[in-house]
């Protein structure tokens, strides 16, 4: 009998993604949608929004809860974030507790502050310095508690900077690097885990067959670089000139200090971990950027 999953933020950049291969992969898949939204013809929709506290997710006995569903740092009001990140966290486990086996949550490497030059794996400390990952660890932590309490298996996935032919790596990178308008802060010199959004989603579907009772996993692929390099090398791949530098406090205005300070914090992780469990098709972004450059000639966004 095939496995019945529930998908939060099933119509986002790594969510449908997620959704898509969870139908293709035979699972029975239920998503939470906003109204006017659409979700993957396969998948059955649920409309609601985590903060309504009316929200009604009728699913039975499912095997797994990905929550995925999150304003990320570019919204700046701490008032929404903590009512979408941590309060709508809270509603969602209200209304799933009896009715899932375990929940998968997903986040990001924030939660790691800034590790200096140390490779962070899963047993280093959490720090968060930002009042976005702060938001976002409390309510992971939530979530870990109350599903230990009440006996649901819970995963949380620490996901590096996910790109793909949506999201940001397609609306701030791409395009801005086209019309020239793309600008790095300190000057891009700092390190990232990125991971191309098939292995983000891969590496998701393996976490689910593992069912862990409590664990963490850290997912990004086994090539840290520089924001620079991972700019410059996908700058060439589409035919753009290499992106100027632009100061901190400028940056700062425009997308808000928490987006700038998790964008600049250096960062190399291992994915030791994940990797015992998961084959990344994309060690590198050298070869995951020309894929994705690929599947935007395809869909028509890039000529
Ligand atoms: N992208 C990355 O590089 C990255 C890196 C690390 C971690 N993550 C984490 O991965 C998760 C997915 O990221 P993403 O890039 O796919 O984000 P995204 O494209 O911004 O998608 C966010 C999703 O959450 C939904 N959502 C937002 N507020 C909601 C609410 N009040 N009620 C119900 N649904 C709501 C959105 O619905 P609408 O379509 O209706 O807006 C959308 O489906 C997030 O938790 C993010 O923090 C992402």
């Amino acid at each position: 009998m095939s496995k019945s999953v529930f998908v939060t933020g099933a119509t986002g950049f790594i969510g449908s993604r997620l959704v898509q291969n969870l139908v293709e992969q035979q699972y029975d898949v239920t998503s939470l949608v906003r109204k006017g939204k659409e979700s993957h013809a396969k998948s059955q929709k649920i409309i609601g929004d985590l903060t309504d506290s009316n929200l009604k997710i009728p699913i039975e006995n499912t095997d797994c809860v990905f929550h995925l569903a999150s304003h990320t740092p570019l919204e700046k009001n701490k008032k929404i974030l903590e009512k979408v990140n941590l309060d709508g966290t809270k509603n969602l486990f209200d209304k799933i507790k009896d009715k899932t086996k375990s929940v998968i949550y997903v986040s990001g490497l924030g939660v790691y502050g800034d590790p200096g030059d140390r490779i962070v794996d899963e047993s280093f400390p959490y720090n968060p310095n930002t009042s976005f990952v702060k938001t976002r660890l409390e309510a992971q932590k939530y979530l870990e508690e109350n599903c230990e309490k009440v006996g649901i298996n819970f995963g949380v996935v620490h996901f590096g900077d996910v790109y793909g032919p949506k999201g940001w790596f397609y609306e701030f990178l791409v395009k801005r690097l086209l019309k020239n308008t793309f600008r790095l802060p300190k000057n891009g010199e700092y390190y990232k885990g990125f991971v191309h959004v098939d292995d983000a989603v891969g590496s998701l579907l393996s976490v689910l067959e593992q069912n862990p009772k409590k664990e963490s996993y850290i997912v990004a692929d086994s090539t840290p670089t520089t924001f620079r390099d991972f700019a410059d090398f996908t700058a060439d791949q589409i035919g753009a000139k290499h992106p100027k530098s632009v100061p901190v406090f400028l940056a700062k205005a425009v997308l808000g200090g928490d987006l700038i300070k998790l964008l600049t914090t250096s960062m190399k992780v291992s994915n030791k971990k994940i990797s015992e469990i998961y084959d990344f098709k994309f060690p590198s972004y050298k070869q995951g950027i020309p894929n994705v450059i690929s599947e935007l000639q395809s869909t028509g966004l890039l000529q």
